[in-house]
């Protein structure tokens, strides 16, 4: 993960954007070769001391043309298949130890059928998923257990996803138990430390679900997908049924477990504001396709696909100044239905820059700089007509301090007593009221 709410201020090699919009992203995308390498194989940022991804090695998980096509039937006695409803439609993506991969897009674009699928809850129709070198689409159940131990899901719902009726220690022990791990004391034990590890009283083990908030709810969640000590998370919504403040803390625990235990995270949101500051790289979704998938500075920084522009649009910001100045781009018309997409590029139904090659022919993910792929025919920053993008306003807002501030200064250097005689240097001018 990035820069969480907690790093000090100047850490994130993105630097914090003063207008407000931060670049988020922790900076491993140039030339790397210099710096150190930690043990578990990450390298050590210069500036930040974190431990970030290095992209020469191999990715821990690469997924190939996923696709997970459910198929829709009909008929009262013979069911026969009439359709299908595509909601991973050729999704290629690769995961680096280490790593977050923020995934984002519109509520239905298949983002949660992705994580599944990837993990073989879903058992995909078509592609490839491959965790450290090994195919998991052609293996059986019994095959897959031990590389579940591996890779885990932390749920959307902190308030469904626990058993009501089990205790907090029996819901954490539960995976320990199902793979057979230790005796009794011994599990007793790793739950305590994992209550511990996610920052609840170790005490609590006989507790119900009901006798914690949402945010602690979640912390179980964490404490059970760390049980088997795995190597990817897949945390699908983490945090969105929970209040914005409790959002962060659960935000900062699981940057410091990725710094702890050097896990790989899958990050599914679906706004953009979200995954800003929780990733290294972004993929964004509609329909069941890949759109955009770049390193989470370029994303914000130089949006290519017009969906992305559009998400882009829709953050809120904190200075005034760039929210009182940002277009918001609407899109027209719903999403399309998964069971019947639009040929071609999906979006040619809602996109401002649709000509007719895009409603004939799907574009390819292709690469458009350095970690920055995207699917469009027409790709580039300008936006939609009339609208200004949020990353050029924040370049407008920041030139104009700086013309003000300049300014300023000049103005200050002209007041009389300025000079340095009786005035030292900084002092305030006289009072002019302002307009
Ligand atoms: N088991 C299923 N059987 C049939 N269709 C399904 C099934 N699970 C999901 N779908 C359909 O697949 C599409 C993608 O669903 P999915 O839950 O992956 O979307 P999502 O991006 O996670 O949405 P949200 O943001 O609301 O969680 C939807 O149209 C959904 O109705
Ligand atoms: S391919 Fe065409 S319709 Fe699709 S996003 Fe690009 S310009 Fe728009
Ligand atoms: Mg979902």
């Amino acid at each position: 993960m990035t820069g969480s709410f907690h790093t000090p201020p100047g850490t994130r090699s993105g630097n914090a954007d003063d207008a407000g919009i931060d670049a988020g992203g922790r900076g491993a995308g140039g030339d790397t070769s210099s710096w150190e390498k930690a043990a578990d194989g990450r390298l050590v940022h210069p500036d930040t001391g974190m431990l970030v991804p290095d992209y020469a090695d191999a990715p821990v998980l690469e997924v190939s043309q996923l696709q997970k096509h459910f198929p829709i039937k009909a008929g009262m006695i013979f069911q026969k298949q009439v359709g299908a409803v595509k909601a991973v439609d050729g999704v290629s993506l690769k995961l680096w130890q280490g790593e977050t991969l923020g995934v984002v897009g519109e509520s239905g674009c298949g983002k949660s059928t992705l994580g599944r699928s990837i993990l073989q809850l879903h058992r995909p129709t078509g592609g490839s998923v491959k965790f450290a070198g090994t195919e998991l689409t052609t293996m059986s159940d019994n095959q897959l257990r031990p590389i579940r131990r591996e890779i885990q899901m932390v749920f959307q719902d902190p308030y469904a996803s626990l058993n009501p009726r089990m205790t907090v220690g029996n819901i954490i022990a539960e995976p320990l138990v199902i793979h057979k791990l230790g005796d009794k004391d011994q599990r007793l034990a790793r739950v305590r430390e994992l209550l511990d590890t996610v920052g609840l009283n170790p005490a609590f083990t006989n507790r119900y679900p009901h006798e914690f908030s949402g945010g602690q709810r979640q912390r179980i969640g964490i404490a059970r997908a760390l049980a088997l000590q795995p190597r990817v998370i897949i945390a699908d919504e983490p945090v969105s049924a929970l209040d914005v403040s409790i959002q962060a803390q659960v935000l900062n625990l699981l940057d410091d477990l990725q710094q702890t235990f050097n896990l790989s995270y899958i990050f599914i949101a679906h706004d953009l504001a979200v995954v800003k500051h929780t990733s290294d790289r972004i993929a964004v979704m509609y329909l069941g396709k890949l759109v955009e998938l770049a390193d989470s500075e370029l994303l914000y920084a130089n949006p290519q696909h017009p969906y992305t522009q559009a998400l882009l649009s829709s953050i809120p910001v904190a200075d005034p100044e760039v929210a009182r100045r940002k277009d918001r781009i609407v899109l027209q018309g719903d999403l399309p239905s998964p069971q019947d997409p639009p040929s071609g590029c999906p979006f040619h139904t809602r996109c401002w820059k649709a000509q007719q090659i895009c409603s004939q022919q799907m574009p390819p993910l292709e690469t458009v700089a350095d970690k920055h792929e995207v699917a469009c025919w027409f790709p580039g920053p300008e936006g939609a007509p009339g609208t200004i993008t949020p990353a050029k306003i924040v370049q407008q807002v920041k030139a104009e301090r700086a013309a003000r501030k300049a300014a300023e200064q000049a103005g200050a250097q002209q007041q009389p007593g300025s000079s340095g005689t009786d005035g030292g240097p900084g002092r305030a001018g006289p009072f002019t009221p302002g307009p």
